[in-house]
């Protein structure tokens, strides 16, 4: 039987998907699982999107342009601007999702065996797309206790060599909720013009910040032929089936490259850019923006105020995004989340995403996890509450050691 190549073989499973069975076995004896393992929304997607797929009047859904329909580029134009950001329409590409465009990214930014540094803990994805792209991720590690801002210039200017090609950042941050100072960027901006690299900026979470300001890698003039963006609707619209992403860059040569990639996979999905021209095109669309980014920030505060009365657990509030990395007073925190849809014998349980999984360091974030917090505040104290008897209970199995 032929096997299948060694570099799919490598890619790793997600550590957010991987514990997927053992929820889904819980469930089918009764236990109530809240998922706070993934980003995937509650929030009902604005009607004023699916009112663009509803009303499409469309004898054949034919393929789009390979960079995205003409009236998606605008919409994304008119996006930009909002956010002081003018891009000319062959800066962007419309992408199968973020995901595509990170994937688009890495390829026309690295050969085979170049080297991107990576802020970790990091979107465990990242490692996914740079196996496929025999790309290697250099991590620079970042700590809970420092907020998981960046190190100083010189750990990161250390890890340089002549392989290195890029930076690739989550700017907010998935999993820290760490959201970039403007002095970060600037540094960051320094080392790309000094060594000549590319930063790959996925701002997929632009909205979601709750302290301080969210700066696009866009805004650095100086960065014109260094900056790429990779974008999404999936969050912002909670919309994270429609597969609709960007990516853009004001280097020619970067967009000719991803412009070819892009004709590769023919076309993006047809009737969801539709839907985000439609809801580009209703005046009230900020608002609705405003509005999604308000019940985060209020979510934030309930698992803030649930998490703080949970001894042992240790995390920092985060300043973006919807995800936060916390200490857990466990040793292997990947056993503690199995135990908690195996054993555990609360009638609701909860599912977290193991933080190893989103470092690349070894032995880094064992006893670390990352929650997303996408549910509801009634669901989102419930959530906690189960954790907090789960750690109980299993402190109680093993005094937390039950390795
Ligand atoms: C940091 C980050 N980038 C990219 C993605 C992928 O987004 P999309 O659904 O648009 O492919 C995600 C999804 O969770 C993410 O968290």
């Amino acid at each position: 039987m032929p096997s299948p190549s060694r570099r799919s073989a490598t890619a790793p499973a997600s550590p957010i998907r991987r514990l997927y069975p053992l929820a889904a076995e819980a469930k089918r004896r009764g236990k109530k699982v809240y998922h706070l393992n993934i980003g995937q929304p509650d929030i009902p997607t604005p009607e004023e999107f699916l009112a663009g797929i509803r009303q499409a009047k469309l004898e054949v859904l034919a393929y789009s342009p390979s960079s995205g329909l003409p009236e998606a580029i605008q919409a994304l134009q008119a996006y930009y601007a909002e956010w002081g950001i003018t891009l000319a329409p062959d800066e962007l590409l419309v992408t199968t999702g973020g995901s595509e465009a990170v994937l688009f990214s890495l390829n026309v930014t690295c050969d085979p065996g170049d080297e991107v540094l990576v802020p970790e803990p990091f979107y465990p994805n990242y490692n996914g797309f740079a196996r496929l792209s025999e790309v290697e991720l250099v991590p620079i590690t970042t700590h809970r206790e420092e907020g998981f801002h960046l190190p100083p210039r010189r750990e990161i200017e250390r890890l340089i060599t002549p392989r290195t090609r890029a930076i690739l950042f989550s700017n907010p941050g998935n999993p820290t909720g760490v959201v970039y100072r403007r002095q970060e960027l600037e540094m960051l901006a320094q080392l790309a013009l000094e060594h000549d690299l590319f930063l790959i900026a996925d701002e997929v979470y632009r909205e979601f910040v709750y302290q301080g300001e969210h700066l696009s890698v866009l805004s650095f003039p100086e960065l014109s032929s260094h900056a790429i963006m990779v974008d999404s609707i999936s969050k912002r619209l909670s919309a994270c089936g429609a597969r609709v992403g960007a990516l853009a860059c004001r280097n020619p040569q970067v967009m000719d490259a991803a412009r070819r990639c892009a004709m590769a996979r023919l076309s993006p999905p047809t009737l969801e850019q539709l839907g985000l021209v439609a809801f580009m095109a209703h005046p009230r669309h900020q608002e609705i923006l405003r509005r999604m980014v308000d019940e985060y920030r209020a979510r934030r505060e309930v698992l803030w105020e649930e998490l703080s009365q949970i001894p042992g657990v240790v995390c920092r509030k985060p300043e973006g995004a919807f995800y936060m990395m916390l200490g857990l007073p466990v040793q292997d925190a990947e056993d503690f989340i199995r135990y908690l849809l195996t054993d555990f014998p609360g009638e609701e349980t909860v599912m977290l995403a193991p933080g190893e999984g989103f470092y690349k360091s070894p032995g880094l974030g064992r006893d670390e996890a990352r929650i997303a917090y996408v549910l509801k505040e009634e669901d989102l104290r419930r959530a906690c509450r189960a954790l907090r008897a789960g750690l109980e209970a299993y402190q109680e199995v093993a005094g937390g050691t039950r390795v």
